[in-house]
């Protein structure tokens, strides 16, 4: 890929990025609603290694939900495709990340592995014989993606386990039906660590670029997935990487992306290329408002929508 073009596009992603307003911090975990709201990056990082960057690509925030994905790397890993869709299920809810009304509507089966109650039971399929063995390999596979060991916040995750009353509700309908695969306040202690981890926009573009490369970390030459685990989880990110509002991202972007409450973004240009971006403020679906501008302008400028003939 053009390197000029895809310098180009960074800086206009930024200026188009700090131009947007409006949204509001996450404040349902409270140590979120502290993060300083201006902060904001965009970054690109090509297939093989080239990457660029605006703004704030080195400030460390909370990975959230763009964490679902490695925990679904790692179940793909370890218990293969077809065990995977059975276990959790494959399709969008077209509900809110946390809904009980999702799992109400489909005999408490989570659908997702995106969504909280399809993370939750991915986190239960992670490999170990209890939680800490479990918790180990969830965190190393976020370092593989990232080509870095990532830490643990601990001022995330004590803010996330005071509050996350909410996520234990669901563990427990999912172990009701049979779809909690350890013991359920386990699963949902994993899950909750997993979101709180720290991570740069540069960590994010390296990760989509992995995903990009098709399982090969392109930092580190690492081979972190399979090569057939790629589409799985791309699709997935298509689905339901934007929870209410992938659709409309479809529709407007046509990349597979995944955001989180933390204000990250990724999204992945399979074969070429990673945009990630950083913003605190959110809209009401909970995507990052100035994250969704930039990414949005990185693929357009540089002709990347899947579905463009
Ligand atoms: O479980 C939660 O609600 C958070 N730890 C993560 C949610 C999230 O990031 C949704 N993303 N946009």
């Amino acid at each position: 890929m053009d390197a000029t073009a895809i310098e180009a596009a960074v800086a206009a992603a930024h200026a188009a990025g700090k131009a947007a307003r409006g949204g509001e911090n996450a404040s349902y975990i409270p140590c979120l609603a502290s993060v300083p709201p201006d902060l904001f990056g965009v970054a690109a990082m090509t297939v093989d290694g080239r990457y660029w960057s605006r703004g704030d690509d080195g400030y460390a925030f909370a990975i959230e939900s763009i964490s679902k994905v490695f925990t679904l790397a790692l179940a793909l890993e370890t218990h293969g495709v077809d065990a995977v869709r059975e276990k959790i299920g494959a399709s969008a809810t077209g509900m809110p990340f946390n809904s009980v009304m999702a799992l109400e509507l489909h005999g408490d089966r989570p659908l997702s592995p995106l969504v909280n109650a399809g993370a939750i039971a991915a986190a239960s399929l992670a490999p170990g014989a209890d939680a800490e063995s479990r918790w180990a390999s969830i965190l190393a596979m976020q370092g593989k993606f990232a080509g870095h060991p990532v830490p643990l916040s601990d001022e995330v995750n004590a803010s996330e386990q005071g509050t996350n009353f909410h996520n234990r509700a669901i563990a427990w309908l999912l172990y009701d039906r049979g779809y909690c695969y350890c013991d359920p306040m386990e699963a949902v202690d994993i899950y909750t660590r997993q979101c709180s981890t720290l991570v740069t926009c540069r960590d994010l573009a390296v990760m989509g670029a992995t995903l990009a490369a098709g399982g090969v970390n392109p930092v580190t030459g690492e081979r972190v997935v399979a090569r057939e685990h790629v589409p799985p989880i791309l699709a997935e990110m298509m689905m339901e990487g934007l929870y209410e509002a992938s659709g409309e991202w479809a529709y407007t972007v046509g990349l597979p992306g995944k955001s989180g409450v933390g204000g990250g973004l990724v999204a992945v240009a399979p074969g070429r290329l990673a945009i990630a971006a950083f913003a605190p403020p959110l809209d009401a679906a909970g995507n990052s408002v100035a994250g969704q501008v930039a990414v949005k302008t990185v693929a357009r400028e540089l002709g990347l929508n899947l579905f463009a003939v």
